[in-house]
């Protein structure tokens, strides 16, 4: 009886002219799993208003629906259908119009709450509908993020479950409260191949975060095309490049531009590095004319820092710099090219005063944003110039001066956002040389309160940098960032007002089995109790 309800209806989607996907293979028996609640989302979110009476279920004839004539609802309604079809078996058409009969999921454009801004989203659940309205693209796809962890954790299998697929009822309305809520990968001591910065991508999307910075120059890989020295990459980045010579690669200018636009569909801006004027040794032992003594220093795969620099006082070093930034500028859609700018101990203040006050104005005249590590701030740069803030301590008399004169500031103390710090002392990947960080050290600050002088209207948002001396694969990174990831994620994203450990530490623990599902590699950390 029920199957011929089901096939009734199917029937009815295809008299609407739509392709029907048949169940093929026998579902997989997954066991019940309790029902969601309306809040158990990371990061959590503004406002949640639950309805007992509001379940709704997905069902074999369900249709997403996106607003008429909208591109961005209807790209948005086929990434969801796309998320939701592998577990369900559903055939679940995206329908560009104004009405259905049946029972749907709706992608609309304006209608929602004013507080969702730009990046927010408000979430309606009755038993008839899902409905998420937003007032862009990037708001309908963070909600979609929501409804996807507010169905069972089966939804994330790659193969059909057999499962009832609900939603809890109510509204949500949310919206971030930071514009800048990153994640790093750094290339350069390890490459990752353009497969794992994706696989890194689609793990960022779920949890809103929506900016990837990529650390790809330092002193033991340059792993960027530039077409005017071409031997960066054969040679800066070739064979016998990385820590201990086991991490060689680079991205071509076209592997560049297609982990742009993959991250760029899932929201995800890209922010490239070229950390300068120190780390730059793979620059230099493959370029003699970088040095100011003009012999070539020996390639290195140790992990030590603050040797190298670029020659200060040689105009050639900025013919260099110009060179790479305008070829780096012109395949970078997003607004900021970082510069680097940390442990320049092999130069001095004077020399580094000199570099950022020639280079910092060649980020503006190639069109970008200039951004760099916290130590560009004893330059007095312009005001829109960014600092990210990696320090271990809680007070920086450079950064409150930036921050009083009005620059904006990226939160990543090495002590809490680090991913690459060890869990404790047992963690057989990672350095310490921050701090040990578990969960709840991740989890337990505040970036508007970290340094003093650096307030709530100065800071940008926060970013958890994973560096990769000690790491060779998407597995390494997996288990470094999870579940520490999603603790930075909603920093970045929810209210202060909800910050809290026990129902963070909960609601992180249900999020296992769909990591797993996932193939995630997390650190199942002792501190949570896991699902
Ligand atoms: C850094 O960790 N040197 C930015």
């Amino acid at each position: 009886m029920r199957r011929r309800n089901t096939l009734t209806r199917l029937l009815a989607v295809a008299a609407l002219g739509l392709p029907i996907i048949l169940p093929a293979a026998p579902a997989a028996a997954t066991p019940a799993a309790p029902q969601r609640q309306l809040a158990d989302v990371i990061p959590a979110p503004v406002e949640t208003r639950p309805d007992a009476r509001g379940t709704f279920t997905l069902r074999p004839h369900t249709v997403i629906r996106t607003a008429p004539g909208s591109a961005a609802a209807w790209r948005v309604g086929r990434q969801l259908a796309e998320t939701l079809r592998p577990a369900t078996g559903y055939p679940l058409p995206v329908l560009p119009v104004h009405s259905t009969p049946l029972p749907e999921i709706a992608l609309l454009i304006g209608g929602a709450d004013a507080r969702v801004g730009q990046e927010g989203y408000q979430l309606d659940v009755t038993r008839q509908r899902v409905t998420i309205r937003a007032r862009t693209e990037a708001g309908l796809f963070a909600g979609v993020q929501t409804l996807r962890q507010l169905l069972p954790a089966a939804i994330e299998a790659p193969t059909r479950q057999r499962a009832t697929w609900t939603v809890p009822g109510g509204r949500i309305v949310d919206h971030p409260r930071f514009a800048y809520r990153g994640a790093m990968l750094d290339l350069a001591r390890h490459f990752h191949t353009v497969d794992e910065i994706n696989a890194y991508v689609d793990l960022l999307s779920q949890y809103k975060i929506n900016y990837l910075h990529l650390h790809l120059t330092d002193d033991q890989g340059w792993r960027i095309q530039i077409d005017s020295w071409p031997r960066l990459t054969t040679v800066g980045g070739g064979p016998g490049t990385g820590v201990d010579g086991v991490g060689p690669g680079f991205l071509t200018k076209a592997d560049y531009r297609a982990v742009v636009a993959y991250a760029a569909a899932r929201h995800i801006t890209i922010v490239p590095e070229i950390d300068m004027p120190g780390h730059t040794n793979a620059a230099q032992s493959t370029y003699a004319e970088l040095n100011c003594d003009g012999v070539a220093p020996a390639p290195r795969t140790d992990i030590a820092v603050g040797y190298s620099s670029l020659c200060i006082g040689d105009e050639l070093t900025y013919r260099f710099v110009e060179d790479v930034i305008r070829e780096l500028a012109a395949i970078t859609p997003g607004p900021f090219l970082h510069v680097g700018g940390d442990e320049a101990h092999a130069t001095t203040d004077a020399e580094y005063a000199t570099f950022m006050r020639r280079v910092l104005p060649l980020v503006a005249k190639y069109g970008k944003r200039a951004y760099g590590w916290n130590e560009v701030m004893q330059v007095d740069p312009p005001t829109d110039v960014v600092a990210q803030f990696w320090g271990t301590g809680t007070s920086n008399a450079d950064l409150a001066e930036a921050a009083a004169r009005g620059n904006k500031v990226v939160m990543s103390p090495a002590n809490k956002a680090y991913l690459d710090m060890k869990y404790d002392r047992g963690t057989p990947l990672g350095l310490s040389w921050a701090a040990y960080i578990e969960v709840r050290d991740a989890y337990d600050w505040d970036p508007a309160t970290r340094v003093a002088g650096v307030g709530e209207q100065s800071v940008l948002g926060v970013e958890a940098p994973l560096w990769s001396e000690t790491l060779r694969s998407i597995e390494d990174i997996e288990f470094m960032a999870f579940p520490r990831l999603p603790a930075i994620a909603e920093l970045g994203w929810s209210s202060r007002a909800s910050h809290d450990w026990d129902s963070f530490r909960a609601r992180l623990g249900e999020q296992a089995p769909r990591w797993r599902l996932q193939d995630v590699n997390f650190y199942p950390s002792p501190q949570v109790d896991w699902s």
